[in-house]
């Protein structure tokens, strides 16, 4: 079993959105079984929160569903627990890094690490602007989400 986890700030925009995409992507190519998936916030601002609507909404246009999803903290076990722990930018992954055991911190890296379709190495934060920054946002994992299967699938005999 690969394990991913999709991390920003707070849990409820980014993170959940792209642990929306990677699931239907999985399920698309009939991988849902070998591939476990989560996100996580670094923050506590948002524990237990469904996704933002915006997200929630955005999301859904593309018939992906978010609604079942709630805020959680990042913690210490999820770098025993996960393979990846995939940053959606810098000031997540200088967080993650700076709790990281040392044995795990090559497990976090940026999302946009795995995308090629796009040059930005970080998912900008969509929670202070306006509707089109969900979508782009969904635009972005969209192509790191394919990238990261096909890393995964290179790396690990599903
Ligand atoms: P996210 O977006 O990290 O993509 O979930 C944010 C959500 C909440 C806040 C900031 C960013 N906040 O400051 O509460």
């Amino acid at each position: 079993m690969v394990k991913v986890l999709f991390v920003c700030l707070g849990n409820i925009c980014r993170s959940p959105t792209a642990e929306g995409v990677f699931r239907k992507l999985l399920a698309e190519h009939g991988m849902d079984s070998g591939i476990e998936v989560d996100s996580a916030g670094t923050h506590a601002y948002h524990i237990d929160e469904p996704p933002d609507h915006r997200a929630v909404q955005a999301a859904a246009y593309r018939e992906i569903d978010l609604t079942q999803l709630r805020g959680r903290q990042a913690t210490l076990e999820d770098f025993d627990n996960f393979d990846y722990l995939l940053a959606m930018d810098e000031d997540n992954r200088r967080h993650m890094l700076s709790i990281a055991p040392a044995d795990h911190a090559h497990k976090v890296r940026l999302l946009m690490e795995f995308a090629s379709g796009f040059s930005e190495r970080e998912v900008p934060d969509p929670y202070w602007g306006g509707t089109s920054g969900f979508d782009r946002v969904l635009d972005m994992i969209e192509d790191a989400a394919r990238g990261l299967l096909d890393d995964i699938r290179t790396r690990y005999p599903l």
